[in-house]
């Protein structure tokens, strides 16, 4: 509790931090009241959705049922984007204002007369501090609704030197990051049930954040992965996102559910009488969600995992993160499925956004020594806003490829 107290009273005080600034830049331009009652709206009633955000949650009666979406992404807009930006650039803007303060009263005492309050350049950065943040808000708010409705499905061949012959062809639905929560369910899950289902694959494989952060959306994802159909079984591992309400109850009631939930576990199974071993590998660290994902756990979790390698199956790797691909590699892994990068969620273009700066591995097909990894941009959200990284299903098939 405590630790979410703080990060609460960090942005209250940004908050109030922003509008004190763009207040002051308005004020000293004297602009009427009606004008500057607009930023103090947006931080009180950022403040008030932070305020029911951290009363109401984890709990039952969740708050997200009661307020319309467009103001919980809007929430989630402001203070993961355009708060910390405004943070980065508010000493310089707080510099500029300050010197324009000095030479109006300069130019004051020069000629006794007060500085004008026309729309001049100083008027025009007054309204930047305060009108573009909630412009871009606005802007960035709206474009995200329909993303929040949208996937595509990504169709890849991978080629694998000694795929066994019989597995020529094989199929899967891979489907990561469903993030069930505040941003996905109802009837965007049915359209991910019925796309992966049309699909007609050999496997569905899932490889985490099965839900968002509550146990009280696990339902709805259980019966979401239940009404996925494969001609040879439907499998998955856990995600980050899946242990934020504690370590062990999402496990716990998954596998009651009846689904083959695959922590450092394994299932061996046969698909055209070749035998096929999925390995789900366990996210392993005991702060997930919260510390920064430690590589040697990931190593760690995959050594114990690899006790239980069947040599005479096939195998494939299911791991939320993608930085499994390392080790997998140097363990001899053919193929390894993950996802967590969300394709990097916000982009610039295909090379250059958040993908890169955080992670090795963010999107589509890598190779490695002989092991391919396939990164799935996720389906679902966590943030509503996605540019250059959509939102996906991957059609998987899997061709024997010259060693
Ligand atoms: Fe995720």
């Amino acid at each position: 509790v405590s630790i979410f107290l703080i990060i609460l009273l960090v942005l209250f005080l940004l908050n109030a931090l922003w509008w004190w600034q763009a207040d002051t830049l308005l004020r000293r331009r004297h602009r009427s009241w009606r004008v500057r009652l607009w930023p103090l709206l947006l931080a009180g009633g950022m403040m008030t959705l932070l305020a029911a955000f951290f009363l109401f949650r984890g709990t039952e009666n969740s708050i997200w049922n009661h307020i319309p979406q467009p103001l919980v992404a809007a929430l989630y807009i402001w203070h993961l984007t355009l708060l910390p930006v405004w943070l980065f650039l508010s000493p310089a803007i707080g510099w500029a204002s300050l010197l324009q303060a000095r030479r109006d009263q300069k130019k004051q005492r020069h000629s006794g007369l007060p500085s004008p309050a026309s729309w001049d350049r100083r008027s025009f950065f007054a309204y930047s501090v305060a009108a573009a943040p909630m412009a871009l808000l606005l802007g960035a708010t709206t474009a995200s609704m329909p993303q929040l409705r949208q996937f595509r499905i990504r169709h890849l061949r991978i080629p694998i030197p000694w795929l066994p012959p019989a597995l020529d062809g094989v199929t899967i639905a891979h489907i990561s990051d469903v993030h069930v929560g505040p941003f996905t369910s109802g009837e965007i899950l049915q359209r991910i049930v019925n796309s992966s289902n049309e699909l007609d694959p050999d496997l569905v494989l899932l490889t985490g954040d099965l839900i968002n952060d509550n146990l009280n959306d696990l339902p709805e994802a259980i019966a979401t992965v239940q009404a996925l159909k494969a001609r040879h079984g439907v499998f998955m591992c856990e995600g980050n996102h899946d242990l934020i309400p504690g370590p062990h109850e999402f496990e716990r009631r998954t596998k009651a559910a009846g689904i083959h939930l695959l922590v450092n576990e394994q299932r061996t199974l046969s698909i055209r009488n070749e035998q096929i071993q999925i390995l789900g590998l366990r996210w392993g660290s005991g702060l997930a969600g919260i510390s920064p994902y430690a590589e040697d756990a990931i190593s760690s979790s995959l050594r114990e995992l690899l006790t239980l390698r069947n040599s005479a199956a096939f195998p494939i790797l299911l791991a939320h993160h993608p930085h499994a691909l390392d080790p997998a590699a140097d363990a001899g892994l053919p193929l390894v499925l993950a996802g967590h990068t969300h394709g990097g969620q916000l982009m610039i273009n295909p090379d250059f956004g958040f993908g890169p700066a955080l992670f090795r591995y963010w999107t589509g097909l890598y190779r490695r020594k002989n092991t391919t990894l396939a990164v799935s941009n996720g389906v679902g959200n966590w943030f509503p806003l996605r540019t250059s990284a959509p939102a996906e299903i991957l059609h998987l098939t899997l061709r024997r490829a010259d060693p």
